[in-house]
């Protein structure tokens, strides 16, 4: 399989977890040669556990053909040494944790060890890319490329900051249609950027209506899946992002804008969190699965 990227060749993903491996094993079911690093031995060795039934699940989502998930899962090369994995990268995208000091620390690492030309992108979902940008050393060849569920969709959301060049904008753009993504491009920075930005609003309104009792987490979500005519509502989508990650930026924005009807959603998500019932991960959120009730016909009946 031949990639249409003529420069790009190399592509060095930083952090083997959830989005990582998802990310690698796209670009090298599009022809990348990719390399996955951790800087922890552990997470490479779940990552290497993780990795065949991944590329089997993006083939039995048609997100690649079974030839190309059957090479990819041949070809991903997972390394805990910067030096080999970054000397000959062209391109880098970052998925470590999402805190700006380590996301910080990592780049500037790999800006020594990566040849000059190389890219570097991240994967942040809240953070802009002008937070980061002066510790990557080379400003102008960087920007966000930020994945969505790489099992779900092709989205992918492109942010410059104002210092990224034009050329590097170009070069990303063309990567992400060679690695069959569809891009967004943002024309400012924006936390978020266009999609979160949108189901942060609708998971904020579904929790201030069920943290003031004016309806049920069921029918809250009934409302929006019967008038959509959509599988899932704001509820079980939290869930499927997982109830931490809500709690944590829900509660982050709360503090940052002293927002007192946010910092009672924030609270009622800790409830669910301090108990461990962190959504579809746990087997337990506002629902129960794998047998979630909004999956069950029953759950809308009545609703044309
Ligand atoms: N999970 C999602 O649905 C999702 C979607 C889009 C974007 N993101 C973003 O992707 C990034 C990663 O999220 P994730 O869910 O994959 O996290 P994760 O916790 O699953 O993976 C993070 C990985 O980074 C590694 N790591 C930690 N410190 C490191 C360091 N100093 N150097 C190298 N590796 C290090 C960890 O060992 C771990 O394997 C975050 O910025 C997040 O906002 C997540």
């Amino acid at each position: 399989m031949e990639n249409s990227e003529k420069k790009i060749k190399k592509v060095l993903i930083l952090g083997a977890g959830t989005m990582g491996l998802q990310i690698g094993l796209q670009c090298a079911a599009w022809g990348f040669d990719v390399t996955v690093y951790d800087a922890f031995e552990q997470s490479l060795e779940q990552a290497k556990t993780r990795v065949g039934k991944l590329a089997d699940s993006l083939a039995g989502h048609k997100r690649v053909s079974p030839e190309q998930a059957a090479a990819a899962k041949e070809h991903i090369r997972f390394s805990s040494d910067p030096e080999s994995a970054g000397r000959d990268a062209d391109l880098i995208n970052e998925s470590v944790p999402e805190d700006p000091k380590i996301k910080q620390a990592v780049f500037a690492q790999f800006n020594e060890i990566c040849p000059v030309h190389a890219i570097f992108t991240t994967n942040s979902s809240t953070l802009v890319p002008s937070m980061i940008a002066g510790a990557t050393g080379r400003p102008d060849r960087f920007a966000a490329l930020h994945f969505h569920d790489l099992l779900l969709t092709n989205v992918v959301d492109i942010m410059p900051h104002p210092g990224t060049s034009p050329q590097t904008l170009e070069a990303i753009r063309r990567f992400a249609k060679a690695i069959d993504q569809f891009p967004i491009e943002l024309k400012k920075e924006q936390h978020g950027y266009v999609f979160n930005t949108m189901l942060s609003e609708l998971m904020g309104s579904a929790l201030t209506l069920a943290s003031k009792e004016v309806a049920s987490i069921e029918d809250i979500d009934r409302a929006w899946m019967g008038i959509m005519k959509t599988f899932v509502g704001p509820f079980g989508i939290m869930d499927s992002v997982g109830l931490e990650t809500v709690y944590k930026v829900t509660d982050y924005w709360a503090g940052v804008k002293n927002d007192s009807q946010a910092k009672a959603n924030a609270a009622l998500l800790k409830g669910y969190v301090e108990k461990g019932n962190l959504g579809v991960k746990t087997g337990q959120g506002f629902y129960q699965y794998p047998k979630a009730a909004f999956l069950n016909p029953d759950f809308l009946e009545g609703i044309r």
